[in-house]
């Protein structure tokens, strides 16, 4: 028996793990693959609330700039716990525009910056170089925002893992959750873990599984849509160019430690196919050449293919469900490293008190089933 059982061990699964543990709970994490397959460790670790804030209702960006807010004292908290780094940074991102069309679309981004309470700063394109001698002479302009960060996805989930573990979170990896139901006043989940099946009993269950949500697992929830987008990243490896994300409306670019240079990403609705393609590396290549002439001469190390777990609405879903004890924090789209830190600290405070605070409101599950009873009345 434990308290709290939780279905996926993504960024999402392992930093609510960490904080329920923290808060006194025993805490299960059940992971079908390895942690952070999936989406986690293929995100570029953008903690960038500015980038999509002309398609993000106010109370996603205010959850995201929450989350932010909460970041430089998760990544302490983690490294602490677990003594491994995050590989957080903090040199902000840097929107590059080409032509008069970008610069259009830099000053309407700006605009609707500043009236969602995001600081930025437009500048020439001789401050852009300034900044990053290796972006293109071609380009005209650019927007500064410097108060988004990174994470090294690829460190932040092993670190997250051993600081659960250093908790005392029991994470299982290669152990699917085939059902979930309730028996006996309490869930009782049932795992497959090299072709044998075992049962878990808990008191309440978290489902943090990404784009398996309602794929392979039994529950009594109603299905609700969660749906996979296809991302493609291409890995550079060679001179460090930039040290800012580099960005624009078609590719962002992100400088790792030790000459990486992550060039992003493609999104395609292709269901659960994970292969890389020729096309889309084509488009990202093309596209981060046009910014930065200089990754011409550097080694293509790998392309990363993720699953992005999104919703029709594109809104994460947190907090309860119609069934008792059975709570969702799924459904953060292109935000899971960014929404980690607020998604943790809000579902460990649901969980433990029973209470939805009025901003985790528009997140919540019943927007679905209200949805579905609208539609069944129509039809
Ligand atoms: N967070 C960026 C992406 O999903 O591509």
């Amino acid at each position: 028996m434990t308290d709290v059982a939780i279905v996926g061990g993504g960024v999402i699964g392992l930093s609510c793990a960490f904080e329920l543990s923290r808060r006194g709970s025993s805490v299960t994490v059940l992971e079908r693959e390895q942690p952070g397959f999936g989406a986690s460790t293929v995100a570029a670790g953008m903690l960038t609330p500015s980038f999509e804030v002309e398609l993000t209702p106010q109370s996603l960006v205010d959850l995201q700039l929450d989350s932010l807010r909460r970041y430089p004292r998760f990544v302490h908290d983690i490294e602490a716990a677990g003594g491994e780094s995050c590989g957080y940074r903090d040199e902000g991102s840097l929107w590059v525009s080409r032509h008069r069309d970008d610069e259009l679309e830099l000053d309407h981004i700006l605009r609707i910056q500043q009236e969602r309470g995001l600081p930025a700063r437009r500048l020439t394109g001789r401050e852009v170089r300034a900044l990053e001698p290796y972006v293109s002479p071609r380009a005209v302009g650019g927007l500064l925002v410097e108060s988004d960060h990174q994470v090294d996805s690829r460190k932040l989930v092993p670190a997250l893992r051993a600081a659960c573990e250093a908790v005392g979170v029991d994470v299982r990896t290669r152990t699917r959750v085939a059902a979930v139901e309730r028996s006996d006043g309490a869930l009782e989940l049932t795992l497959e873990h090299e072709r044998a099946t075992s049962s878990l009993r808990a008191n309440q269950v978290l489902l943090a599984a990404g784009v398996w949500l309602e794929d392979g697992l039994v529950t009594p929830l109603p299905r609700i849509g969660m749906r996979p987008v296809k991302g493609q990243i291409v890995h550079l490896q060679g001179q460090p160019l930039v040290r800012h994300v580099i960005r624009n409306s078609d590719v962002y670019i992100v400088p790792r430690e030790g000459g990486r240079l992550l060039i992003g990403a493609t999104e395609e609705e292709q269901g659960f196919d994970m292969n890389p393609t020729a096309g889309g590396t084509l488009d990202l290549l093309r596209f981060g050449f046009e910014v930065l002439p200089g990754i011409y001469d550097l080694d293509i190390a790998e392309i990363d293919v993720g699953l992005r777990p999104t919703f029709h609405d594109h809104m994460p879903v947190l907090g309860p469900t119609t069934t008792e004890g059975i709570y969702l924090a799924s459904g953060h789209y292109r935000g899971g490293v960014l929404l980690a830190a607020a998604t943790a600290h809000w579902t460990a405070e649901i969980m433990l008190t029973g209470q939805v605070p009025s901003e985790i409101e528009p997140f919540s599950f019943q927007r679905f089933v209200a949805e579905q009873t609208q539609q069944e009345a129509a039809s």
